[in-house]
C-alpha cells in the first residue's frame, strides 16, 4: 500500500540468520530504531530455537522466512522490497569432517547466493556483509608490533598447507569476500564488509555455539574452551574483542552511512589471555581463575587491530576496556549454563 501523504515510508531491512548470536541483537536494535526487519532462519517450525524472535515481534514488524544457504534462490522473498540487506548467515562449523565442502564453498556460494537474491530485489541500496579480524590476521607475522590494517588479509595459501586448528574459518572468509566484492563490482552493487574481532556481551541467544564459551572459560574452567581461546591468540597475534552491542551499531552505521565503502576492522580492544586472566582473578576472586603462564600464551599482543577506518566514518566504541566488555558476561554466562549460578 502506497504511503500516504506526508507519511514517511519505514526502511525496510533484511537481516540473514535471524537466531544467531549477533543477528537476533541487530534485529532488536533495527526495529527498536523503527525499522521493517525481515529475517530468515533455517528452520522455522523449530519454536524453541525461534522463540526470541516470536517476542521481538512484539517491538515492531518482524517477518520470518525460512531460507537456505545451500538453496539458490532461497532468499528471494525475504529480501524482496528492502532498502538494506545484512548479510549474517554463514555456516560457522569448525569442527566440520568436510571444511572444504562445508565451510568454504558453502560460505562463499551461499553468500553469492543472497547477493543475486539482492540484485533481483532491485531496491537494495546498501549490503552489509559480515566477515571477521579471522579474515584479516590469520597469517605469519615474525616478532611483534605489527598493526595490521583493512589493506591485510589472512594467507590463504599458508593456512591451506597447514590446515591446523580453525584454518579453513578464516579461508572461508577471505575467499567469501574476495568473491563479494568481485560479484559487487560487476553488478554496480554497494556493498560494505564488517570484520568483527572475537565478539562478546549478553545478547538474546539463549543457546550460544560461538566463542562466547571460549572467551568465559578463564572463568568456567573448561578445558576444551581454553584450548579455543589459545588457538585464537595464537592465530591473531592477540586476543581482540569487541562487545556485541558495539557489533550491532556498527551494523547500522555500515548501513545508514552514505559515505561509508569497503572493508572496516571492528574491534574495541586487543588484549591477552594472561591480561585477561590477571583482570579476571582480581574483580571475580570468587572463580579460581588460573594466571599462571605455561608458557604458551603471549605476554602482551604482537599484532594490532585498530578500528581507525570505522571511527574515522565518526563510529564511537562504547565498550574499550576489559572492565565494560565482561560487564554483562558473568551474569550472561550463567543464563547460559556456562558458570555456576
Ligand atoms: N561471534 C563472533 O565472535 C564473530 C566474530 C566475527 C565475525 N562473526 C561472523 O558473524 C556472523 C554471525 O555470527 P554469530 O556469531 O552470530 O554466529 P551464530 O550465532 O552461529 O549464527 C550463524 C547463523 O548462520 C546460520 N547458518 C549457518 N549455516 C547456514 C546455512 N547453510 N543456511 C542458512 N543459514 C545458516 C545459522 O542458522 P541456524 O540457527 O539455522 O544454524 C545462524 O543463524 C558469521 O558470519 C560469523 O562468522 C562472528
Amino acid at each position: 500500500m502506497a504511503a500516504a501523504a506526508g507519511e514517511e515510508r519505514r526502511k525496510t531491512a533484511c537481516v540473514t540468520g535471524g537466531n544467531g548470536y549477533i543477528a537476533s541483537l541487530l534485529i532488536k536494535m533495527l526495529l527498536e530504531k523503527g525499522y521493517v526487519v525481515k529475517t530468515t532462519v533455517r528452520h522455522p517450525e523449530d519454536k524453541e530455537a525461534n522463540s526470541h524472535l516470536e517476542d521481538l515481534k512484539k517491538l515492531g514488524t518482524l517477518e520470518v522466512f525460512r531460507a537456505d544457504l545451500a538453496e539458490e534462490g532461497s532468499y528471494d522473498a525475504a529480501v524482496a522490497g528492502c532498502d538494506y540487506a545484512f548479510l549474517l548467515a554463514a555456516p560457522v562449523n569448525y569442527t566440520s569432517k568436510n571444511p572444504e565442502k562445508e565451510l568454504i564453498e558453502l560460505g562463499v556460494q551461499g553468500t553469492l547466493n543472497v547477493l543475486r537474491s539482492c540484485v533481483k530485489a532491485g531496491t537494495v541500496k546498501r549490503v552489509v556483509l559480515t566477515s571477521s579480524t579471522a579474515a584479516v590476521s590469520s597469517r605469519p607475522l615474525e616478532g611483534d608490533g605489527h598493526v595490521l590494517d583493512e589493506e591485510s588479509f589472512s594467507d590463504v595459501e599458508y593456512l591451506s598447507a597447514k590446515r591446523t586448528g580453525l584454518w579453513a574459518y578464516p579461508v572461508s572468509k577471505v575467499l567469501m569476500e574476495k568473491a563479494s566484492s568481485r560479484f559487487a563490482a560487476e553488478h554496480g552493487m554497494s556493498l560494505v564488509t564488517l570484520c568483527p574481532s572475537v565478539t562478546v556481551g549478553e545478547a538474546l541467544d539463549r543457546q550460544v555455539y560461538t566463542t562466547v564459551p571460549a572467551i568465559l572459560s578463564l572463568l568456567s574452567g573448561d578445558e576444551a574452551e581454553l584450548k579455543v581461546l589459545k588457538g585464537i591468540e595464537r592465530a591473531s597475534g592477540s586476543v581482540p574483542l569487541v562487545h556485541v552491542r558495539d557489533v550491532c551499531r556498527a551494523e547500522i552505521c555500515a548501513a545508514e552511512a552514505e559515505a561509508v565503502a569497503g572493508r572496516y576492522i571492528c574491534n574495541g580492544l586487543d588484549t591477552t589471555i594472561l591480561e585477561t586472566a590477571r583482570f579476571l582473578a582480581a574483580k571475580y576472586p570468587h572463580y579460581s581463575v588460573n594466571t599462571v603462564t605455561s608458557g604458551d600464551v603471549l605476554a602482551k599482543p604482537v599484532a594490532l587491530l585498530p578500528s581507525r577506518k570505522l571511527e574515522k566514518e565518526g563510529f564511537e566504541f562504547k565498550f574499550r576496556t576489559l572492565e565494560h566488555i565482561y560487564d554483562d558476561m558473568v551474569e550472561y554466562g550463567k543464563a547460559l549454563g556456562i558458570l555456576p549460578n
